[in-house]
């Protein structure tokens, strides 16, 4: 069975290949690279033993998007990661994380019904649920008003797949993904932001490896036990295999509705100083880190219930904090040429 990957040379796309490879599934990868690199393939080879095919391009483009489910007529599900993710960038060029986000994913759906493909797993966000009224948040929470245009394109999305299954034999997962961090074990692939990251396991790895200076903590005022914010942290080879589980479940005809939503984290939540120091634990060094003024934006407090994930998917995260810290150490490590 081939499966095709939008995005999947990023961060969650590469290490859910990896999952699907393992599965005994083909992959064809789609991505222009505006956010990664061609070589991720060469890290999931080393892992995998197998090449994924990779086909570059900008799925903005309706022509080429189209063509690529000509050229590949047995795609028989898709696991679509493909978007533009920083939360500040977006709020300076709305247009842009609009266009991308939003057209892209148009054009794929175009795509799927004209091809007959009718499985589709979507990369949506706990962003959708802004600062929930209760905790742990459940799937059936109100969505708040995106704090983020890139919150946004999450939102929209979610409507336009449901929108498109109501109205057509699509049946889809919609995946909300809390905080994933940490790497693959092999340290072959990883998280590699452009320029200087926005979130903050990155931020400690640079900082830790001399690429920043300090970290700096948004807030030790906030009304949590130590001041700062709390997150559900998941690890990303969690995340990648949930996927795999979603995709089965489609194919195999498994879901209960059409259209499904399932919230991916681990239950737990951990706050910004906790992170630090279970990264100073698995590191052996201490953080430079200083206490600066609030985020505008950032949320409070927000952890996953993941009840429904677990009973319908079968699925559970099994991977601690410290496991994320020291694969997201190794990552760090052997792009320092040091692991
Ligand atoms: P990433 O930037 O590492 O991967 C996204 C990939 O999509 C990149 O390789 C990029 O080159 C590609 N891409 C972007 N626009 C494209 C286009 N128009 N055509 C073809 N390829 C395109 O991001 P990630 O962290 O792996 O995130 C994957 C998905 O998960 C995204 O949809 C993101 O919004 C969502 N998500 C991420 C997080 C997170 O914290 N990383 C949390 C929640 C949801
Ligand atoms: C985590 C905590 C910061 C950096 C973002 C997106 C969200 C979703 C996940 C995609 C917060 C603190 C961070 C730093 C810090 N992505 N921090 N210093 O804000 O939960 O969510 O990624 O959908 O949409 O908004 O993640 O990693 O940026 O921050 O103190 O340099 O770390 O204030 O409390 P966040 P994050």
């Amino acid at each position: 069975m081939k499966i095709l990957v939008t995005g999947g040379t990023g961060y969650i796309g590469s290490h859910t290949v990896v999952e699907l490879q393992q599965e005994g599934l083909d992959v064809v990868i789609v991505d222009n690279l505006s956010n990664s690199t061609k070589d991720v393939i060469y890290g999931i080879e080393k892992i995998t033993g197998t090449r994924p095919v990779l086909e570059v391009f900008d799925l903005c483009d309706i022509n080429l998007t189209r063509q690529l489910f000509q050229k590949h007529p047995d795609i028989r599900a898709v696991v679509h990661f493909a978007a533009y993710k920083s939360v500040g960038e977006s709020v300076k060029e709305p247009l842009r994380y609009y266009h991308n986000n939003i057209l892209s994913s148009i054009n794929l759906l175009k795509g799927m019904m004209d091809s007959g493909v009718d499985h589709l797993v979507f990369s949506s966000s706990c962003t959708v649920y802004g600062q929930p009224d209760k905790l742990p948040v459940t799937e059936e929470a109100p969505l708040k008003r995106p704090e983020s245009p890139y919150g946004n394109t999450k939102k929209v999305m979610e409507d336009i797949i449901s929108d498109t299954v109501s109205s057509s034999g699509l049946k889809a997962i919609l995946l909300r993904y809390f905080n994933p961090i940490g790497a693959h074990e092999s340290a072959e692939i990883g998280e590699s932001p452009t320029g200087i990251p926005d979130n903050l396991v990155p931020y400690i790895t640079q900082t830790a490896i001399g690429k920043r200076d300090h970290l700096r903590v948004f807030g030790d005022d906030y009304d949590t036990p130590d001041g700062t914010p709390i997150r559900d942290y998941i690890h990303v080879v969690d995340l990648a295999k949930a996927h795999v589980v979603a995709l089965k479940r489609l194919v195999d005809k498994k879901n209960k509705k059409d259209c499904e939503v399932f919230n991916l984290g681990t239950g737990r939540g951990y706050s910004v100083l906790e992170a630090i120091k279970a990264f100073e634990k698995v590191s052996g060094g201490k953080l430079n880190y200083k206490i600066v003024d609030r985020r505008p934006g950032d949320i409070v407090k927000v952890w996953a219930d993941t009840k429904l994930a677990n009973r319908e998917l079968g699925w559970k995260s099994g991977k601690g904090l410290e496991v994320m810290m020291r694969t997201a150490w190794n990552w760090e490590l052997k792009l320092a040429g040091k692991f």
